[in-house]
């Protein structure tokens, strides 16, 4: 069976990293994934976006790239898009920040969605079902709490891939 691998199986992991605004949460969850798969030597397709349109167009929030800045990670080249249909079908995996993300994507997941659907803490462990705070209207600080809550998504991803490539 080694050489025996199907298209899914043989193509790079393609992830979506959701949230509200796009300028926050998965931006930072975008940063942090592709510094950890470049980091790692893994090729994946990675990119974000928001249920909502009131940023489309924008870059991240200033002190989402400050925060992203301090821990080595430039994503000031970032710029937000809305959630569409399509992206049930070109990534294998979204992740949502939050419930809330997760139901307006659900409403918007068309009948041949081949996208799996997830938060993104459940793939830490120790925290499934729980949700990545939305800094936007808090301090600084909560900044900081999103970064590390990613990084923890981002890793758990790698992890998960780079095994993945070592059985394929
Ligand atoms: P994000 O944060 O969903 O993490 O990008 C937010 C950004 C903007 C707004 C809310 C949350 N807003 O209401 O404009």
């Amino acid at each position: 069976m080694d050489d025996v691998r199907n298209d899914r199986e043989a193509r790079k992991p393609a992830i979506l990293f959701l949230c509200l605004g796009n300028i926050c949460r998965s931006p930072l969850a975008e940063g942090a994934a592709r510094a950890a798969f470049a980091a790692a030597g893994i090729d994946a397709t990675l990119d974000s976006a928001g249920t909502g349109d009131w940023h489309v167009g924008h870059p991240p929030d200033r002190r989402a790239q400050a925060e992203a800045r301090r821990r080595g990670a430039d994503i000031g080249g970032l710029r937000a898009r809305q959630l569409v249909p399509g992206d049930f079908r070109r990534f294998d995996l979204i992740l949502a920040a939050d419930d809330t993300n997760l139901r307006d994507a659900l409403a918007l997941a068309p009948g041949d969605a081949t996208a799996e659907l997830r938060l993104m803490l459940d793939l830490v462990p120790g925290r499934t079902g729980e949700s990545v705070a939305d800094p936007y209207y808090g301090d600084d600080g909560g900044f900081a709490a999103t970064w590390d809550d990613v990084s923890a998504v981002a890793a758990a991803l790698v992890t998960a891939a780079a095994s993945a490539e070592s059985s394929g």
